[in-house]
């Protein structure tokens, strides 16, 4: 017997929350697009990796976050007084690394959730995320949740002060979002010092507004006042020079009806907001054109996934998350 589960894609900030808003998303084709986690039994402890970007993962699997993630699944099992067995777990590393679409995160879900499960369920959704926050951290150079909470539990959450860690908002089903991804990587740390440390209190006051708006907006369902409060403040302006070309696609998108256009987590996957199939497929078509700097590109047309993580049938084994 064996537990896999596929953890799906994600856009961190999206836009108007830097490190507090994450969105699941899901394409309507039907691809599985992220990392699927496999574990089985063992007679010994084995970590094997496959899939499409397999090959971007460091070359030592004790370097792979999937063992740390093991690692730390265990220390946290034996202060449980539970006993550990050896198992045998699969990486298929469906998303590139360095995406901008919570490439790491998807992974470290995907381990997490499947070694839960392997167990019984042992943690609770909380112990779970911390667990997950951590090893994000160690990859990213720093704690944030915008990536790992979405992918974990689904839908669009907000990362909140307190013990929940995040919250689930509210969206509008019928809205579409269209990703695109040139096919070069940027590292999420390397794309964090591209920002100041330290922002003028203007600003900081113009990114709260926008938050605030967009967040009591999605309560109203008021579709134009979100889609007006979606905006970048804090990363976009100091990143945009690392996505090639990007004002340039950001006004021709706009032109085309778009809602708003963004960069998705620390890039170079773009996301454009949509509040029809027909400005989707169109903005789809052009992204596959004209944001494309190798074969390695990709673009899908997505809406939100209200389902994080999941378990996937035995059926689905080999399953590829996009060609
Ligand atoms: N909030 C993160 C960032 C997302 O923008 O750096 C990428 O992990």
């Amino acid at each position: 017997m064996s537990i896999k589960i596929f953890a799906p894609a994600s856009i961190g900030n999206f836009s108007v929350g830097y490190d507090l808003l994450g969105a699941a998303i899901r394409p309507i084709d039907g691809s599985l697009l992220g990392d699927v986690v496999a574990v089985k039994a063992s007679d010994n402890y084995e970590l094997i990796t496959d899939g499409r970007f397999a090959s971007q993962l460091p070359g030592h699997p004790d370097d792979n976050i999937i063992h740390h993630c093991h690692e730390l699944f265990q220390q946290q099992l034996s202060e449980k007084a539970m006993q550990t067995q050896p198992v045998l777990i699969t990486l298929s590393k469906n998303l590139p690394v360095g995406s901008g679409l919570g490439s790491s995160s998807s992974s470290i879900v995907a381990a997490f959730v499947a070694l839960n499960q392997w167990y019984d369920c042992p943690f609770s959704e909380q112990e779970l995320l911390l667990m997950m926050g951590q090893m994000e951290a160690q990859i990213s150079g720093s704690l944030h949740y915008d990536n790992i909470a979405p992918c974990f539990i689904g839908g669009l959450q907000l990362m909140t002060n307190d013990n929940h860690i995040c919250q689930s908002l509210p969206w509008f089903n019928d809205w579409y979002i269209v990703i695109a991804n040139p096919g070069i990587n940027i590292l999420t740390k390397a794309a964090r010092d591209a920002i100041p440390k330290a922002i003028k209190l203007s600003r900081a006051t113009e990114y709260a507004q926008n938050l605030a708006g967009f967040v009591q907006a999605l309560y109203r369902q008021d579709k134009s006042s979100v889609a007006h409060h979606l905006k970048d403040v804090i990363a976009e302006p100091y990143r945009y020079t690392l996505m090639p070309n990007f004002k340039q696609h950001k006004a021709k998108l706009l032109r085309m009806g778009a809602h708003a256009m963004g960069i998705s987590g620390s890039g170079p996957t773009i996301f454009a907001v949509c509040s029809n199939r027909d400005i989707a497929d169109e903005v789809h078509h052009y992204l596959q054109k004209h944001y494309n700097e190798n074969e390695c590109a990709f673009s899908y047309v997505c809406k939100l996934s209200g389902q994080g993580a999941q378990q996937l049938k035995e059926e689905s084994e080999g399953v590829a998350c996009h060609s």
